[in-house]
């Protein structure tokens, strides 16, 4: 195959190099073609076929159903990997040593105080806040209490910023679920790993001893290496663009959070929740909410089905659908939702119109019926994507400001009025 592009615009041609990734991935190097053909630019809505960036970091085949972080496989990572070596994986680039992992944790541990202040930012909120905007804005308030954390652009001061955001968010987390529930905020222990100590500030109550369950701690440890990045998705574009302005990495991750909430993003996870416990509601009328997924009228949308990327399983659904009948059988707890989800995919993936389209279960289907296993309350199910999500979110701003990226400022084509004279108000 030849080694560059050729595209005919009316009587003139352009040359374009091809870029090759390792994964034998091609792109059309477009960066010269505004200069070359004097103003002509590309579009691409929703950036469907266009690619921002080239990283190393994780690889996704759509068609295939293939999601690896690194090189290694999410199926084995997920089976066999803990999340804070996931995590240091994804953003330094290797699976770390017995050394490397205690170090980094025990860093971690020294920056997981968060200034006390922070709690009257949670006092101001109603208790009925969502905690996506309570984690999106304790997240952005991070940099008054972390001023040096802003603009860094050595690796020292990275690494000093990224385990600030890696010690700290968890406690974010855990403050803004207990501010909905009404407990006192607290923090875990420094004795405790990094999914334990999760586990018992979210969990603990103010007047019982707490106990890890080792079922939980093993589903969540899995939850969150499954959540952990996915290349350029919706939030972690917007992680990058914010942080190509050298907004600095709270900054960035406080606008990812926002990104990540949407409904059609990581907002779904909430979605399918509310979806299946309004089918229980009808009484378990699956076929009812079939039609209406496929009435271009109806603007319902089976969340937690459909893919930008994948055309095929989700390989995290597979993974997080098994778990969840693990986790729930383990617990003893017997979810009539989960028997809904089971019948809906069942009948999306027999159905002409899903099928057509590609649509399979995304990671998003069956999370919550885990979480809800886990006795988080539903608000708080893109909260823990978010938690899964920080180091890919790290990994990815860290990547684009070695890389020296330029900022991020698409073109666009105008379509509104040609030039028009000012009229002074008395005349219009
Ligand atoms: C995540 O990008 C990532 O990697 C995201 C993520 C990550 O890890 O970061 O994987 C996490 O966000 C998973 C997706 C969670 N969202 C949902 O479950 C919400 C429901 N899904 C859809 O809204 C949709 O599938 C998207 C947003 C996920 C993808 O949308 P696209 O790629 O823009 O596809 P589209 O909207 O152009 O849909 C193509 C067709 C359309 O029909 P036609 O116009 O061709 O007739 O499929 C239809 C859509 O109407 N369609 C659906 C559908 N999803 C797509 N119809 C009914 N129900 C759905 N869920």
């Amino acid at each position: 195959m030849s080694d560059k592009a050729i595209l005919q615009v009316g009587d003139n041609s352009y040359e374009f190099p091809l870029i090759k990734g390792t994964e034998n991935e091609i792109a059309i190097n477009v960066k010269t073609l505004r200069t070359a053909s004097q103003g002509i630019i590309t579009i691409d809505p929703g950036f469907k076929n266009t690619g921002s960036c080239e990283s190393a970091i994780t690889f996704l085949d759509g068609e295939k159903g293939i999601l690896r972080y690194r090189g290694y496989s999410i199926e084995e990572l997920a089976n066999k990997a803990s999340f804070l070596e996931v995590a240091y994986a994804l953003i330094f680039g290797d699976l770390p040593n017995k050394e490397q992992l205690d170090t980094f944790h025990s860093d971690i541990k020294s920056k997981s105080v968060v200034d006390e202040d922070v709690k009257k930012i949670i006092d101001a909120f109603p208790k009925n806040a969502h905690p996506m905007g309570i984690l999106s804005s304790l997240t952005s308030a991070l940099v008054a209490f972390n001023p040096s954390s802003v603009n860094v652009d050595s690796e020292e001061e990275m690494y000093r910023a990224i385990v600030k955001i890696m010690g700290k968010f968890p406690v974010l987390v855990a403050w803004a679920m207990r501010k909905i529930e009404g407990l006192p905020l607290n923090y875990g222990s420094n004795s405790l790993g990094y999914i334990e100590n999760v586990m018992k500030m979210m969990f603990e109550k103010p007047n019982e001893e707490f106990e890890i369950n080792p079922i939980i701690k093993s589903a969540l440890d899995k939850l969150l290496i499954l959540h952990a990045d996915h290349e350029q998705n919706c939030s972690t574009s917007t992680v990058r663009v914010v942080g190509s302005s050298h907004a600095g990495l709270f900054a960035s991750i406080s606008a990812g959070i926002s990104a990540l909430w949407g409904p059609l993003h990581g907002g779904a996870n909430q979605a399918v929740l509310e979806m299946l416990e309004s089918i229980k509601a009808d009484g378990g009328d699956t076929k009812k909410y079939m039609a209406k997924a496929k009435d271009k009228n109806d603007p319902f949308r089976l969340m937690g089905f459909g893919h930008r990327v994948y055309k095929n399983f989700d390989p995290r659904a597979k993974i997080i659908k098994e778990a969840a009948d693990e986790v729930l059988n383990d617990l003893g707890i017997n979810d009539p939702i989960l028997d809904i989800a089971r019948a809906l995919e069942q009948e999306a993936l027999s159905d002409p119109y899903f099928v057509e389209r590609k649509l399979y279960p995304n990671v998003d289907f069956y999370s919550g019926i885990i979480y809800r296993a886990m006795g988080i309350p539903v608000e708080m199910f893109t909260v823990m994507f978010a938690l899964g999500r920080l180091p890919g979110w790290i990994a990815q701003w860290k990547e684009m400001r070695l890389r020296k990226e330029p900022i991020g400022r698409p073109r666009q084509i105008y379509i509104g009025e040609n030039y028009r004279e000012f009229i002074p108000i008395g005349k219009r």
